[in-house]
């Protein structure tokens, strides 16, 4: 196997174990509780693809377990074996403690850790009334085991393995559950998750995610630039909507539009393009191409989706023009030997900045991609 690929995998495989803050997800859920201080309320908890003994998630839900009101907290971790990502791992002496402990068990089977009561007669509920047990399988999500306790679960919050983010998000709208989960900001674009964001059936959180840590809460952090938190549990900052200024006034007075004229209308699209979020004219009815980072300030009562450019989601925008007989110039005119058909759906423009690639034709013809863009329209 080519070494790149090798080292495309490795990373995959680390970046699946980076676990999260416990202030990344404080932070997060309180603005669901500030919104609906009942949201939680008599609601099963699941927290899948996790650790127990040291994730955040399962200390976070436990220690707020009375003030959210909830009825049970599950958290459910995966058998070390199974990990891609290989470490000299040792049980925690939380387990080898315990009588339950044992070590053929220990490696190959995931856990279960399970709040409901107050076990310890202490006269609260808390994370040392925490029941666990092993698993009969390694716990991975996808088993009968853990879906059966999705099925029993109101609410699905967790940070899922990274590389299995699409299959994560299918399993859990499978269920028809609620859902707060981190991921890239790009899977806003991906086919799966793409129509469920069109159709206000899941949105951003309210907040960026962009430190972890691995192993253990001592580790370095970690950077994964652009995650974000996916929901489908409604917030206060959703419902804000964006204060803009008209075409004329941005066109105007508007930094990031200097020397631009008018709005440049795409070669493929029947849409305008709108480079940044804060040039989006609010006098404007036909549809706009707005970047991904839009998502972060999306109020439905303001605006709808129709589609994005990545393929097969934009039936509603289609496009009106292939580049299949354009070829990929370098900004020095050179050929890069590739051929138009691959800029085919991204949203093209008219021109050449003589600073990135471009496409043309055998008349001369000259036009630019735009990075991904998300198509949308002004609600009436
Ligand atoms: C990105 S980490 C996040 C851990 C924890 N939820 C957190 O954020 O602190 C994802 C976890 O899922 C585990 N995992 C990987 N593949 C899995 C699978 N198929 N089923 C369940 N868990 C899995 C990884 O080993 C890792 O512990």
């Amino acid at each position: 196997m080519a070494k790149n690929a090798n080292l495309g995998q490795a990373k995959a495989a680390k970046n699946d174990e980076f676990y999260t803050q416990y202030a990344d997800i404080q932070k997060e859920v309180n603005a669901y509780i500030e919104y609906n201080p009942d949201v939680f309320r008599g609601k099963t908890i699941l927290l899948p693809c996790d650790d127990p003994e040291w994730s955040n998630f399962t200390k976070f839900f436990a220690q707020n377990f009375e003030f959210f009101g909830l009825k049970k907290l599950i958290s459910t971790s995966y058998a070390i074996e199974s990990k891609k990502y290989k470490t000299d791992w040792q049980p925690t002496l939380f387990e080898t403690e315990n009588p339950m402990y044992n070590v053929e068990k220990s490696r190959i089977k995931g856990k279960i850790f399970t709040l409901t009561h107050d076990t310890n007669a202490n006269g609260r509920i808390d994370i040392d009334d925490l029941q666990w047990s092993y698993l009969e399988g390694d716990g991975d999500f996808r088993s009968a085991e853990v879906t059966a306790l999705r099925d029993e679960a109101d609410i699905i919050i967790t940070n899922p393995p990274f590389s299995l983010f699409r299959e994560f998000l299918a399993w859990i709208m499978e269920g028809g559950k609620q859902c707060l989960v981190i991921g890239n900001m790009n899977a806003i674009t991906y086919k799966e998750v793409f129509p469920l964001i069109k159709d206000n059936k899941l949105w951003l959180g309210t907040t960026d995610v962009r430190w972890f840590y691995q192993e253990s809460t001592n580790s370095p952090l970690y950077e994964a630039a652009h995650s974000r938190w996916f929901t489908n549990i409604d917030h206060g900052a959703r419902h804000k909507p964006l204060q803009l200024m008209s075409m004329a006034d941005n066109l105007k007075f508007n930094k990031k539009l200097k020397g631009q004229t008018e709005y440049q209308h795409y070669d493929n699209y029947d849409a305008i393009e709108v480079p940044y979020t804060e040039v989006i004219p609010n006098d404007y009815s036909g549809v706009m191409g707005v970047p991904i980072s839009f998502m972060d300030k999306y109020c439905p009562e303001q605006f709808e989706i129709l589609g994005s450019t990545q393929r097969g989601c934009h039936d509603l925008v289609p496009d009106t023009r292939k580049y299949d007989d354009y070829w990929e110039c370098k900004p020095n005119g050179e050929r890069t030997g590739s051929s138009g058909g691959k800029t085919n759906e991204n949203g093209n423009l008219l021109k050449n900045d003589g600073v990135h690639n471009y496409f043309e034709n055998i008349e001369g013809r000259q036009i630019q991609s735009t990075y991904g863009r998300i198509f949308i329209r002004k609600k009436q």
